[in-house]
């Protein structure tokens, strides 16, 4: 089929060539976004009477049809089009005749296709924030009901203080509450209206690009016409946040992949998001939560791929523009996959309390507590530290634990010591004295948890 832009050249491609230069196959998904950006246009046209009323009610009906026949599949994409934007503009001459042709008055590709993402982003992030609210919703009523059972807290994965289950996973919350920040941060740049920026430098025509931005729901206008058809700073932003996001949700899977192991048993996975092993008929397998990590690798390499494609680009639109696509559907495509599993996951999930206090109880856990005990009896903390690590040794070779070790045990190492100290050390009061704002007693976190709480509210 002849070009649009049959002219300059006689428009004949190579097959080969067109191929290549092709973007239908993917950015066909564009098309509910490339059409209402147009019907904008056409109204924004008629408004500067740059199209007689007539003409802009013709392109409308007509843009409306195709896009009704897009949506029930009477009309099929066309993959032998350029991409969608040449698609819609063709099947609308096809329909209306010349007043199609008028509908690119005022306009570009190049600014086209960077208010189509535009609108696809904000889309999308609306719909992301609503699954990260899902998600949020069941992590704080998850910690809620564990916020007094204890678990080993670890550094280097190594036991270190019994912290509460509720404080862990308030833990995410703050870390998923952050991303919602992020993508509406990255959405209110999104926000603003490139069209009309025209291939670069702007239009002789009288256009209205305040109005055109209106009509298309944005809170403004991209104020540079350059900068409107060049930039995608506000996707790799987007993509940016998503690879965060996808981080969490990454440590979060592999703390869930371990705490569902036999080893630690700390969680129990509902059956309906576990699978089966082929040959070995006791397993039950965490391979949503796996899948989600894996998934973490794809959004990152979306976010370099786009970071990548737009390092060297001299101003303005160049075509390796076109490779923005892929990486952004792909992103998003991910993130919305991953975070409902997800958050099914641990709907379903169970902690189980006895084995996390069991565990709790293993690997003196309370040693800072026992160093505490002495330095709030006068003994200066580094004192208070190598007699409370003595007496770990001593239980170690002893095989007990501290609480188990006799009172005489502790007062051959010093006279501070009295019976009170078992009140101290035990596992539960350990927990409860880290009243510190943020800390892992019942009442700190739930301040934390009241602050999670309304921060849901406003996402
Ligand atoms: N398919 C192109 C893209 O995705 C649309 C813009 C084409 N503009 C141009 N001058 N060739 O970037």
């Amino acid at each position: 089929m002849a070009k649009l832009w049959t002219g300059r050249t006689d428009g004949v491609t190579s097959r080969q060539a067109d191929d290549f230069n092709s973007s239908i196959r993917f950015d066909s998904r564009l098309y509910r976004e490339d059409i209402t950006g147009s019907i904008a246009h056409a109204k924004m046209l008629a408004k500067c009477s740059i199209l007689t009323p007539g003409e802009a009610e013709t392109i409308i009906e007509g843009l409306c049809g195709i896009l009704s026949d897009l949506e029930t599949g009477k009309l099929p994409i066309d993959p032998e089009s350029e991409d969608v934007h040449m698609f819609v503009e063709e099947t609308l001459t096809k329909r209306i005749g010349d007043a199609g042709k008028k509908l690119h008055t005022a306009r570009s590709r190049n600014d086209q296709v960077a208010l189509d993402l535009r609108l696809y982003l904000k889309k999308e992030g609306s719909a992301i924030l609503a699954q990260l609210k899902d998600l949020l919703a069941v992590i704080a009523e998850k910690a809620e009901a564990g916020k007094a059972l204890i678990l080993p807290g670890y550094t280097h994965l190594q036991h270190a203080q019994p912290i509460t289950f509720g404080h862990h996973l308030a833990a995410y919350a703050y870390m998923f509450l952050r991303d919602a920040d992020r993508i509406r941060d990255a959405l209110a740049r999104t926000d603003l209206s490139p069209i009309g920026s025209c291939a670069l430098a702007g239009t002789t025509y009288p256009t209205d690009r305040a109005y055109e931005a209106e009509l298309l729901g944005f809170s403004g206008i991209v104020p540079n016409s350059i900068d409107g058809v060049a930039d995608r700073d506000f996707a790799i932003e987007f993509l940016s946040a998503l690879a965060i996001l996808m981080m969490h949700l990454s440590r979060f899977s592999e703390e869930i992949v371990l705490w569902s192991s036999s080893e630690f048993g700390f969680l129990q996975l509902s059956d309906a998001y576990t699978t089966g092993s082929s040959i070995m008929p006791q397993k039950k397998n965490p391979d949503m939560a796996e899948l989600v990590r894996g998934k973490t690798g794809r959004v990152y390499g979306d976010l370099m791929a786009i970071l990548t494609v737009f390092k060297g680009l001299p101003l303005a639109y160049n075509k390796d523009m076109q490779e923005d696509k892929e990486s952004v559907f792909d992103a998003c495509d991910t993130v919305r996959a991953c975070l409902p599993v997800f958050t099914g996951m641990l709907a379903t999930a169970e902690p189980k309390a006895e084995r996390m206090l069991s565990a709790a109880k293993e690997g003196f856990l309370n040693a800072t507590d026992l160093a505490d005990y002495l330095t709030k009896k006068g003994m200066p903390f580094r004192d208070a530290y190598r007699l409370s690590g003595r007496l770990v040794a001593e239980a170690i070779r002893e095989g007990r634990s501290l609480e188990a070790l006799p009172l005489e045990t502790y007062k051959s190492e010093s006279e501070l010591f009295d019976a009170d100290l078992y009140g101290e050390i035990d596992l539960a009061a350990c927990v409860n004295k880290r009243r510190s704002a943020g800390g892992t007693s019942v009442s700190s976190v739930e301040a934390q948890l009241a602050e999670i709480k309304e921060k849901i509210k406003n996402i």
